[in-house]
């Protein structure tokens, strides 16, 4: 008699504990499509796929499985993958989508959490910070990226003349990490830098950053688990901070400052105004002196290999840099003329984006093509998948005939666009291009024996590169004879 009752009220308690939880996974399923709630194994498998292939590499999963607009979760936190030209197109134009996401212990551990520009989410400290960014990155920055370039790229290049001479290989990815480095440092500091001691520095950051990103809270709870990667943020941190007492150390001894100001020297300012504190200075300084090698480095090493597999293509822009450039110094506005170049530039980063995705969050409830979303939604955008779009004439091939004509600005967006846009999206052009154009007028430049685009390893997690260190990554240089 009595284990009978025991037996039917166990039943009855086990049937409305499993009608509750249907109850609630239909409360939390939402109109978009994506995998099925599940009594919490959904949020659980998607959670894991992210931490296991990346995050480029697991959007790309869910947009595949699930079509361009998907709900997936991460972290338990309902998060939207989007690929269609029209909801990304509505996300970046929109200040409601101005925050980012990310572990806010993972994102202490490299400084980023509320300082910074880039992962910043206290967005009236982002508007503030981003100001600096806009001005150094427009006006004189902007005219003169393109002559440090050319200058930086000449110098490199006679430093490794004897390498060079004798066709043996060169690491092209530091070597142009140091001068994305050095040209960044005269355009926003000003100091005397080591640079490839900083740029093993900033590798090991990024890493870090990459890592600790999506990890669940409690792998912060073991200091041990992390302190690897907090100790790694934190040497790029020291160097710079003692890079910005140099620079406050040199402006207290100029007598005139007209000649001395830059981006550094006005966050100093600000900060001796009691506007900014002494992390968040550098903060902003060291996220200035990342965002150039993280990014254009690896943007520049895909264009090159893409330019040996397509001679075609290398002739044209070749062709067009004689032309126009032949032996006289680059000027700003030759660089602006180069239209094969540039084509040649949007092709590759369509292409090969290495930024494939950007993070972003809802600051506001909203409607994106008829689902709502909630206040706190985060939202990937799958912007490397968008731009293989049937808009174009070969979606998934290297053609510069993609962009003969005119592309309407939806489906292709490298740099973003609207509020929360890549601040450093203009120099970035005149910065690729007068480095292109300084390298090819010289060399041709050719990849290690039997490796192509396609067969050298990549991560794609945070960003899409190539997986190092591998010394197969190395490059030839055989020198090109003008008016050949
Ligand atoms: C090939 C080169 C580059 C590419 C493809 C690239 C791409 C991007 C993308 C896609 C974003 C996210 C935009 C969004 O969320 O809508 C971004 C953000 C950003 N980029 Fe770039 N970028 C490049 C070079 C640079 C350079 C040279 C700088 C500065 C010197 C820079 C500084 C930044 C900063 C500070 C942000 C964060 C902006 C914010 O959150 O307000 N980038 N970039
Ligand atoms: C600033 O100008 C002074 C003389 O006007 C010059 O000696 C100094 O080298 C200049 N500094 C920089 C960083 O250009
Ligand atoms: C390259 O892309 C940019 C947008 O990022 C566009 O403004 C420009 O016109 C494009 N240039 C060419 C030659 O297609
Ligand atoms: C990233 O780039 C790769 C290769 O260019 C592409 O296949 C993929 O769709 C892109 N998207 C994401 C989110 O990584
Ligand atoms: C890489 O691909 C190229 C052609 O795309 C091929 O010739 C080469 O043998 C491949 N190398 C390796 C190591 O797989």
């Amino acid at each position: 008699m009595v284990p009978e009752m025991m037996t039917g009220t166990t039943l009855t308690l086990l049937l409305l504990l499993g009608l509750i939880l249907v109850m609630r996974s239909r409360g939390a399923k939402s109109t978009m499509p994506g995998p099925n709630f599940c009594l919490g194994v959904g949020p659980l498998v998607t959670y894991i796929r992210f931490l296991w292939m990346g995050i480029g590499g697991a959007s790309n999963y869910y947009n595949g499985k699930y079509g361009d607009l998907v709900r997936v979760w991460i972290k338990g936190e309902e998060t939207l993958v989007i690929s269609r030209p029209s909801a990304v197109c509505h996300v970046l134009k929109h200040a409601r989508y101005s925050g980012r996401f990310g572990s806010k212990y993972g994102l202490q551990c490299v400084g980023m959490h509320e300082r910074g520009i880039i992962f910043n989410c206290n967005i009236a400290m982002w508007k503030k910070n981003r100001i600096y960014f806009i001005k150094a990155l427009s006006g004189p920055g902007l005219q003169n990226a393109a002559a440090l370039c050319a200058e930086s790229t000449t110098r490199y290049l006679r430093s490794l003349h004897d390498v060079i001479a004798h066709q043996g290989h060169v690491n092209i990815l530091n070597l142009l990490r140091c001068i994305i480095l050095d040209v960044s440092n005269r355009l926003f500091l000003q100091v005397p830098i080591d640079e490839k001691d900083l740029v093993s520095k900033i590798q090991n950051y990024f890493d870090s950053w990459q890592t600790l990103l999506l990890k669940p809270n409690f792998f912060f709870k073991f200091r041990w688990m992390y302190k690897k990667y907090e100790d790694a943020a934190q040497e790029l941190q020291n160097a710079v901070a003692n890079l910005v007492e140099q620079k406050r150390k040199a402006l207290l001894e100029a007598e005139k400052l007209d000649n001395t100001t830059n981006f550094a020297s006005d966050l100093i300012f600000a900060q001796s105004h009691g506007e900014m504190t002494t992390e968040d200075v550098t903060q902003c300084i060291l996220e200035m002196l990342i965002a150039g090698p993280d990014t254009m480095s690896v943007t520049l090493f895909f264009m090159l290999m893409l330019l040996a597999q397509h001679p075609k293509a290398e002739k044209e822009v070749v062709d067009e840099i004689n032309t126009l450039i032949g032996d006289k110094q680059i000027q700003n506005g030759d660089l602006l003329n180069l239209k094969v170049l540039e084509t040649f530039i949007n092709e590759s980063l369509r292409f090969q984006p290495v930024v494939n995705f950007s993070m972003r969050q809802a600051t506001e409830d909203d409607v994106i093509d008829g689902h709502f979303v909630k206040k706190g939604t985060n939202i990937i955008l799958n912007i490397g998948r968008m731009q293989r779009g049937e808009f174009f004439v070969k979606p998934h091939e290297f053609k510069l005939e993609n962009f003969q004509k005119t592309v309407p600005s939806r489906y292709f967006q490298p740099f973003g666009s609207g509020p929360r846009s890549c601040v450093g999206k203009f120099i970035a052009m005149f910065m690729m291009k007068a480095i292109l154009v300084t390298i090819l007028k010289q060399y041709s430049v050719q990849p290690a024996k039997g490796r192509s685009l396609e067969n050298i390893s990549k991560i794609h997690d945070l960003s899409f590169h190539p997986a190092e260190p591998d010394c197969m990554l190395e490059m030839i240089f055989i020198p090109r004879r003008l008016n050949e």
